[in-house]
């Protein structure tokens, strides 16, 4: 069943301060790349800490119809035999990668340059999303990947000769399509290099390095050299900040709260979300940093109080760009107004996320003004409650969650089923945690 077969709806409403010590879930961007990159490699990889939401479900999918054999080791723990020089199985049916961008552009990558034939397709939203920025760079390179004319999935990929390598300067910061482009590189003749507008995670960068590629990376240029193998590794995957995120920031936005985040993943190109709750004055402890699986993680300390508006430009945006919408939300408790800019991207996420925070605070209660690139939040404290409409979009539905906590009435969420491609368990944990969310099917 497709993670959007039934659709689920939350009630949630304030609970109490939260206390505990938890480990999210796997971080979902370093999943995908260990399964792909474990995929394609010579040997053995072992994944241990795997994110198994639905997303990466279908990149596991994915690379074992590719050829790639996985085994599942223990609860969150993989073992995969790489396809390493032999050719890739020829998959008859298309790849459906579901909900999944991340998967969907950077197998584009992965895969123009490998002599296989085949189709991506993914599910309604993800068949909306753009995917020229990939396929642009890819076709200046020699792939031939085919688009419905809006530019969306399905896309077909043609085997060709060969790639060449390019020297490529992104027009959006974008992880995935610098992905995309550095992932084709390793099968194109030369060397191939990406330039960014703005730094974005590094995941690949680190990851290519981890299984033995040579890959040179400044802040915002990355390049490598065509030809080069993979050889199987390990990787402990970090607990995913994407995914602390809703819990900073509903410890920080509750008074009395203090929660304990373990093992979370702190990639300076990746921790906007701390710097801007940092400078909102939310009290966060950075415990025990150290390096796990080539990326550095920490034990995260929260502590509820309270909270100033700030101005969050394009480079911040950049740097938290999933963890935008839990922002709001901590920008809507704060005293005073927040200004986010320079966030068109986050129009072309699972939903357009700027319009859903924008429609779902203010069905909520909080004053906010829509802008071309952003919004402008006026800080209030709380607000009274409301019906939000998720739209499918499983960080909508956890920020919401995290609103109610300061919602004198509840908060009614529809169309949450999705929050299994990121975060599985989040209801369960949330509960623990003290959160009163009732769930019902419709
Ligand atoms: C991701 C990159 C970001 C992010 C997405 C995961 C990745 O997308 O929003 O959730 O794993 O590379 P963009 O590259 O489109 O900004």
């Amino acid at each position: 069943m497709s993670a959007t077969d039934t659709r689920l709806d939350w009630t949630v409403a304030a609970s109490e301060p939260l206390h505990g010590a938890v480990r999210v879930p796997g971080d979902k961007s370093i999943s995908h790349r260990a399964l792909m990159f474990g995929a394609l490699a010579e040997g053995e990889t072992m994944v241990e800490h795997f994110l198994d939401g639905a997303d990466c479900l279908a990149t596991l999918h994915a690379v074992q119809a590719l050829g790639a054999q996985v085994e599942q080791t223990g609860p969150h723990s993989l073992r995969i035999r790489g396809i390493g020089g032999a050719p890739l199985a020829r998959p008859e049916a298309p790849l459906d990668l579901g909900n999944s961008g991340t998967s969907m552009r950077l197998f584009c990558g992965l895969l123009a340059g490998r002599d296989v034939a085949l189709t991506l397709v993914g599910d309604a939203s993800l068949s909306r999303r753009p995917m020229r920025r990939v396929l642009d760079p890819l076709a200046q390179m020699g792939a031939q990947i085919a688009a419905t004319e809006a530019g969306t999935a399905p896309l077909h990929i043609q085997p060709v000769a060969e790639l060449q390598g390019i020297r490529y300067e992104l027009p959006m910061a974008s992880a995935q399509v610098k992905s995309a482009v550095l992932l084709a590189g390793l099968t194109a003749a030369g060397t191939t290099t990406t330039i960014e507008p703005a730094p974005t995670r590094d995941h690949t960068e680190r990851m290519l390095a981890a299984f033995g590629c040579e890959i040179t990376h400044s802040e915002r240029e990355a390049s490598l050299r065509g030809g080069q193998r993979l050889q199987g590794t390990q990787i402990a995957v970090p607990a995913d900040l994407s995914s602390a995120a809703f819990l900073l920031v509903a410890a920080a936005i509750t008074p009395g709260s203090d929660l304990l985040l373990r093992e979370v993943g702190v990639n300076p190109t990746r921790n906007g979300v701390l710097t801007a709750l940092q400078r909102m004055g939310a009290d966060i402890e950075w415990q025990q940093i150290r390096t796990l699986g080539g990326e550095p993680v920490a034990d995260l300390r929260v502590r509820g109080g309270a909270l100033s508006g700030i101005e969050i430009g394009a480079e911040l945006v950049a740097l938290a760009i999933d963890e935008i919408p839990a922002l709001c939300i901590a920008a809507a408790a704060a005293r005073g107004e927040t200004v986010i800019s320079g966030a068109e991207e986050l129009k072309v996420k699972e939903s357009d996320r700027l319009g859903a925070m924008v429609r779902g605070l203010r069905a909520l209660g909080v004053e906010v003004e829509e802008r071309a690139d952003g919004m402008r939040i006026v800080g209030q404290g709380a607000w009274d409650g409301g019906e939000i409409d998720a739209a499918g979009d499983h960080r909508i539905a956890m920020c919401f969650a995290v609103a109610a906590l300061r919602a004198r009435q509840g908060v009614r969420i529809r169309d949450c089923a999705n929050v299994q491609t990121s975060f599985p368990g989040f209801a369960d944990l949330m509960r623990r945690l003290g959160f009163r969310i009732d769930e019902s099917q419709a």
